[in-house]
């Protein structure tokens, strides 16, 4: 594998990154897995689909799927490392010896890259939002279309007083753009682990402010005893069976669980592959997903939905979560913010932590295009993130200009839900089917504190694999078909989502092509390598 680097005229690489301190692994997966999906997805979802009904579904996907993809992909991307290799074309190659092990993996680079175009679009709202809480420039809009204008107009989709043309959003987008590339371009140590080390503690604090300042909320309304905080937390916390029946509830719940874990993309195998041969995969997994969890279901679940439910009821609260992530996030928490005593200090730090949550869940979206860049074509750290800046730079601009038609929407339905599912069971099937069991069991295993047995690995075999396949087909079922004949879109805006659906295909067809040429060329050296 590393015949290249004998070569006279090949200075010789650098070992790889690895991750300085086992607390600096745990803490950059779990500021991987820490995103806008913990605190604006996850209550979203959760109102929309019934409060405590919703819990059930989703602490059943958390324990069958969501925790075996993430050994799954913390075992292949430290195999991949062991080889050099921080992407899934690479890792995909050594666990199944096939010439086209390596193109299938090339959709381990692709769907982040398409995933980080669009999010970290949305990660600079957060920090534009969290400005003009502090400056006060929303203060004094008071209704949910005061604050939907307000949004309509910073995204260019109106132009009003508030904001005349699209220059602010662009600014912000640049900001954070900027933000993302400075620390990839700093390295794994230097970089992320630094970041996390402030930032992983930082949102759990925040998260914890804002906690508790909306325990305080109590009864904001004495003439509406029913609309209070306490009720807030029982919307959520009792279970209700009587929607298990329905498939949508269980869809939704398994798509949060892919979305906030990470898996299924990509990326956390990138991560992984920083770790050392001997490090433990089971026990550190388990515990980034408890950080994810924790500042999910305890910190998500006790800001938004309950303090929505105290101001304005359970009706309004549902119907805000209908309207999406951004009506609850960016209408209605603006809105009693500004009810409160130093409202605009907690709405800065409500939208500094989503800021925080984001940007170092882009950081590892952007990671293995990076780690693509400087292991398959030798880049140095900094030409790779010089190319990395300049393309997602490009490719974001249609995101940022057509958002109004639909764009973003597009994407993440086939990059943000559809792309994880197909590529989870991609490797669930390489992994455990191709590569073997007992493999993969003992790289699971290797240097374990905690050893998995040997169930686990029958039941990623079997349950795990089976229920993504049922939820692939109810999805396509559900969802798809609407989707793909673009029955909720106007024809003004076919084009739009057509562009979209090129831009996905362009992209991966890119990655399948640079692939080629990489595996080219190091065929090329070897060959001219004596012995
Ligand atoms: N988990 C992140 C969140 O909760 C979002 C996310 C999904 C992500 N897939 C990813 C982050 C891949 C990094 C890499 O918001």
């Amino acid at each position: 594998m590393t015949h290249a680097n004998h070569h006279p005229h090949h200075s010789k690489p650098k070992p790889r990154e690895q991750w300085g301190t086992r607390m600096g692994l745990i803490f950059a997966m779990a500021a991987n897995a820490v995103g806008l999906g913990n605190f604006l997805r996850f209550p979203v979802q959760c109102a929309a689909n019934g409060g405590g009904a919703f819990m059930i579904p989703y602490f059943i996907a958390f324990i069958l799927l969501g925790i075996p993809l993430l050994w799954i992909e913390w075992g292949i991307g430290r195999f991949g490392g062991k080889y050099g290799h921080g992407t899934t074309p690479g890792m995909f190659h050594y666990l199944w010896r096939h010439p086209l092990a390596k193109y299938i993996g090339a959709i381990g680079i692709a769907v982040p890259f398409l995933l980080v175009i669009y999010y970290n679009y949305i990660v600079s709202w957060t920090l534009a939002y969290s400005v003009f809480s502090f400056t006060g420039k929303y203060a004094g809009i008071t209704t949910f279309q005061g604050m939907a204008d307000f949004l309509a107009a910073y995204l260019g989709k109106v132009s009003n007083s508030h904001f005349p043309t699209i220059a602010t959003a662009f600014l912000f987008f640049l900001i954070s753009h900027g933000c993302m590339l400075w620390v990839i371009a700093m390295g794994v140590n230097k970089g992320i682990e630094r970041l996390v080390r402030i930032a992983i503690p930082m949102i759990i604090v925040l998260g914890i402010i804002l906690v508790i300042r909306v325990l305080f909320v109590g009864t904001p309304d004495p003439s509406m005893p029913g609309n209070s905080v306490a009720n807030g937390f029982g919307y959520i916390w009792n279970p209700d069976f009587s929607t298990l029946k329905d498939s949508r509830v269980w869809l939704a719940a398994t798509g949060q669980i892919f979305f906030t874990l990470s898996v299924g993309f990509g990326a956390i195998q990138t991560y992984a592959s920083y770790l050392k041969p001997k490090d433990d995969v089971v026990l550190s997994g388990l515990a980034t997903c408890s950080i994810n969890e924790f500042c999910e279901v305890i910190l998500g679940g006790s800001i938004a939905i309950p303090v929505t439910f105290a101001f304005f009821g359970l009706a309004q609260t549902q119907a805000v979560a209908a309207g999406g992530a951004f009506d609850l996030g960016f209408f209605a928490l603006p809105i009693i913010f500004q009810k409160m005593m130093f409202g605009q200090i907690f709405g800065a730090v409500w939208f500094f932590l989503l800021f925080l949550a984001g940007i170092t869940s882009s950081i590892a979206m952007a990671q293995p295009i990076m780690a693509f860049f400087q292991e398959e074509f030798r880049m140095t750290r900094r030409t790779a993130a010089t190319i990395v800046g300049i393309m997602t730079f490009f490719f974001t601009l249609p995101v940022i200009f057509f958002l109004k038609h639909g764009f973003l929407n597009e994407l993440d339905f086939w990059i943000g839900t559809f792309a994880l599912v197909v590529f989870a069971i991609i490797e669930i099937v390489l992994f455990i089917w191709v590569f073997g069991e007992e493999r993969a069991w003992k790289e699971i295993n290797s240097g374990a504190d905690l050893r998995l047995p040997r169930a686990v690995i029958r039941i990623m075999k079997y349950v795990t694999l089976t229920y993504l396949s049922v939820l692939l087909v109810f999805w396509l079922v559900q969802d798809g078909a609407s989707i793909f004949l673009m029955k909720n879109v106007s024809a003004a805006d076919y084009p739009y989502i057509w562009f979209a659906r090129f831009m996905i295909v362009g992209v991966a067809a890119l990655m399948v092509f640079l692939v080629h040429i990489a595996w080219q060329r190091k065929h090329h050296i070897q060959r001219r390598v004596p012995g």
